[in-house]
């Protein structure tokens, strides 16, 4: 093409072509220009610069043949400069085609042949991520209190002191909030009420019964918060779910019932539960749970060191907080304390989760460490 650029930018008569013969020559040397461009082309990119390079609509080689030969051609010649160039934007198009058709077959059998793509290489991977192993326990305990007539309620991670103490039962100096020391957000002077971060889900049992009459079957999955200093078991922020049922005769029997479904359900049915008397101030009486120490069996003892080493011996592990709703509380939600009875518990989601999945570090919960997350998938 370089060669003919020349010409195909001057006119015929620059040229000094004046016989049609002459024309039939100028067009049998721009079509051998192209035959000889045409077998280089071999790969789709260089094909389109080709395409393009004969037939743009502005620059390609037949654009100019248009403006430069064809239409200042004298009367005389203009019928030949027609048909030769009709001619050869016949021969052009069909065989910038054909140059296409043959360059897709060949890619294609390249393609096949394994000489330009290796098929059996990996593709792009693209991780597909998964739910965290926390909402994947929250989610185990949801099915076990939904299969059993509970619903699911949650609600708001800043409460008002009212809510997560005094509605509790938990006056403002009584000595039990020393251990629900929490984070205060800055207010604006004058503003309404003091907010925190909620120390438990408790308050929600508060909001529920504020809005429902009972019977109430409600857990609660959610965050929580404590001015706890970060080690392998503690954490400024953790996961809790709360329990409550309140109906006109709910017992002891149906919380000591609920409870042991649960724990048999959630870590098998070979592990056995047990209560100790405990304190809260919202119920009455207060139990602590535990359940027979998953890791040796409830023996104490391990194989190897003797003792073992996460139930230090005892056969028990601490597992959660719970008791029959105090009817002091029942007074902040105007239920008849005579006519209404119900239990309530707190369970540690990361303690759960960690007993379960032998975790002994709260901590790899917050970091997002892949390598720990995967393991989960
Ligand atoms: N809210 C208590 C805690 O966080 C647990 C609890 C809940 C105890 C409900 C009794 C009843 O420690």
């Amino acid at each position: 093409m370089r060669n003919i650029e020349k010409p195909i930018d001057k006119t015929l008569e620059d040229l000094g072509v004046t016989q049609p013969d002459e024309v039939a020559t100028l067009f049998a040397e721009v079509r051998n220009e192209f035959d000889l461009d045409a077998d280089k082309e071999y790969i789709e990119v260089l094909w389109k610069e080709f395409r393009d390079s004969w037939l743009g609509r502005k620059s390609g080689v037949l654009a100019h043949i248009t403006n430069n030969w064809l239409k200042p051609a004298s009367p005389t010649l203009k019928p030949a400069v027609g048909a030769a160039l009709n001619e050869l934007r016949a021969h052009v198009e069909a065989e910038v085609e054909r140059r296409r058709v043959a360059i897709e077959q060949k890619e294609e059998q390249w393609a096949l042949s394994g000489a330009l793509y290796d098929l059996s290489l990996p593709g792009v991977q693209r991780p597909i991520g998964s739910h965290h192993l926390i909402r994947q326990v929250f989610q185990q305990i949801e099915d076990i209190f939904v299969s059993i007539g509970f619903s699911v309620v949650e609600g708001p991670e800043i409460e008002t002191p009212y809510y997560n103490f005094e509605a509790l039962n938990i006056p403002e100096f009584h000595p039990v909030r020393d251990d629900m020391d929490t984070f205060y957000l800055d207010l604006p002077k004058g503003a309404p009420t003091p907010l925190l971060l909620r120390t438990h889900t408790s308050p929600m049992q508060i909001r529920t019964m504020e809005k429902r009459q009972p019977p109430v079957r409600v857990i609660v999955p959610g965050k929580v918060y404590r001015r706890d200093n970060p080690d392998a078991t503690h954490s400024f922020i953790f996961h809790q779910v709360e329990g409550l049922a309140v109906d006109s005769d709910i017992t002891f029997c149906d919380f000591t019932g609920t409870i042991e479904y649960f724990v048999k359900q959630f870590f098998g049915p070979g592990v056995k539960t047990r209560f100790r008397p405990s304190y809260f101030p919202f119920t009455e009486p207060s139990v602590e749970f535990d359940v027979s120490c998953i890791f040796c069996g409830g023996s104490g003892t391990s194989p190897g060191s003797g003792t073992c080493s996460k139930c230090k011996g005892a056969g028990w592990i601490e597992l959660f907080g719970a008791g029959m709703v105090d009817p002091a509380v029942y007074g902040f939600v105007n239920y008849d304390p005579k006519r209404v009875s119900g239990f309530a518990f707190g369970m540690g989601i990361d303690r759960l989760a960690m007993l379960k999945y032998q975790i002994d570090d709260i901590q790899v919960f917050f970091q997002n460490d892949v390598r720990f997350l995967k393991q989960f998938p």
